[in-house]
């Protein structure tokens, strides 16, 4: 029974390390692919929208950020799926949004982590 204790304790220990990997390759991939426009701190518009509690939040409603027309009336509310492929070609999922100086993220496993990290809500 001490055994197996023991077995648990070096388990949830290894588990929560990766966990915690994972979150710090997201916010490195989040740093180097998006941060030059977007924080995700709430009210903090750079020269993008800032991305607080971006899943589930509906598409050009960060108060005081100047949107695109597309944007605007995209109808989107934000989800993995669709966050997922904005990001992987942000002017062929909503032409004429004004993210164009981005020309996207071709690496799946990149977005996801990016998803991922968004989707943790970092304050
Ligand atoms: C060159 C600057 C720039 C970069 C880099 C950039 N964005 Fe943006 N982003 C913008 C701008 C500008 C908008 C507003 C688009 C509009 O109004 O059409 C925007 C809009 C968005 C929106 C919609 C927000 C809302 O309130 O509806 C999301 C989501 C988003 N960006 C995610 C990202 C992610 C994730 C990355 C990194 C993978 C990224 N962006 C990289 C400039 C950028």
């Amino acid at each position: 029974m001490r055994n197996l204790l023991g077995l648990t304790v070096v388990f949830s220990a290894a588990w929560c390390a990766g966990a915690f990997a994972a979150d710090e390759a997201g916010q490195e991939a989040f740093n180097n692919n998006c941060r030059t426009c977007h924080s995700w701190k709430k009210g903090d518009n750079r020269l993008g929208p800032n991305l607080n509690a971006i899943i589930g939040r509906k598409a050009g409603a960060a108060e005081g950020f100047g949107y695109s027309e597309a944007m605007k009336n995209s109808g989107i509310t934000w989800d993995e799926g669709s966050l997922d492929k904005f990001i992987a070609n942000p002017n062929g999922f909503l032409p004429n949004n004004n993210m164009k100086p981005f020309s996207g993220i071709a690496d799946a496993g990149t977005r996801k982590q990016i998803i991922d990290f968004l989707k943790s809500n970092p304050e």
